[in-house]
């Protein structure tokens, strides 16, 4: 289960109780190694990501993934990308399809307004597959390497549109 933080920095530290607040939000939560490959080890190092990279670790990855969704591709975020500082999936918002990723490198840090308003933040890390379903509310921001490196899913209307609610994000920002 990957680490879940509250709003006042604490840590949910029972697993009983990380369990029930994941399947309060519905997530689908999942855990397996991504592949290595030469393609992946660019990118990280050279902190840019190519066409020819993401095709090459998304081939290299396609026996890791979902088979449910229609579509997939690669986004990596590094210390440096132009408008790493106003991120716009930082607000809160919801999307119509499913959000799927699967983490190959860094971290993230997806953000919950929990059925009764309270709050979690959920870092994934490489390795973690997280399920966000259409309709709920929530955020994402990097995490303290400032680098990402993920496989995006898409479902049947891979817009990306985020449909900004207007909560306040309890969490300390940045
Ligand atoms: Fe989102």
């Amino acid at each position: 289960m990957p680490t879940i933080t509250r709003p006042d920095g604490s840590v949910v530290t029972r697993a009983a109780e990380a369990e029930r607040l994941v399947r309060s939000l519905g997530l689908g939560v999942a855990k397996a190694a991504p592949a290595a490959s030469l393609a992946l080890g660019r990118v990280i190092a050279g902190r840019r990501l190519t066409d020819e990279d993401s095709r090459q670790i998304l081939a290299a990855n396609r026996h890791l993934l979902p088979a449910s969704h229609v579509g997939a591709d690669v986004f990596a975020l590094f210390p440096g990308t132009p408008g790493l500082g106003t991120l716009r999936f930082h607000r809160c918002h919801t999307h119509a399809d499913d959000e799927v990723r699967f983490i190959l490198a860094g971290e993230g840090i997806f953000g919950f307004v929990l059925p009764g308003g309270d709050q979690i933040e959920i870092m994934v890390e490489a390795g973690d597959l997280l399920r966000v379903p259409a309709g709920t509310e929530h955020w994402f921001r990097l995490g303290p390497r400032r680098t990402v490196v993920a496989v995006r899913l898409f479902g049947a209307n891979p817009d990306w549109r985020a449909d900004y609610t207007g909560t306040e994000i309890l969490f300390p920002t940045e």
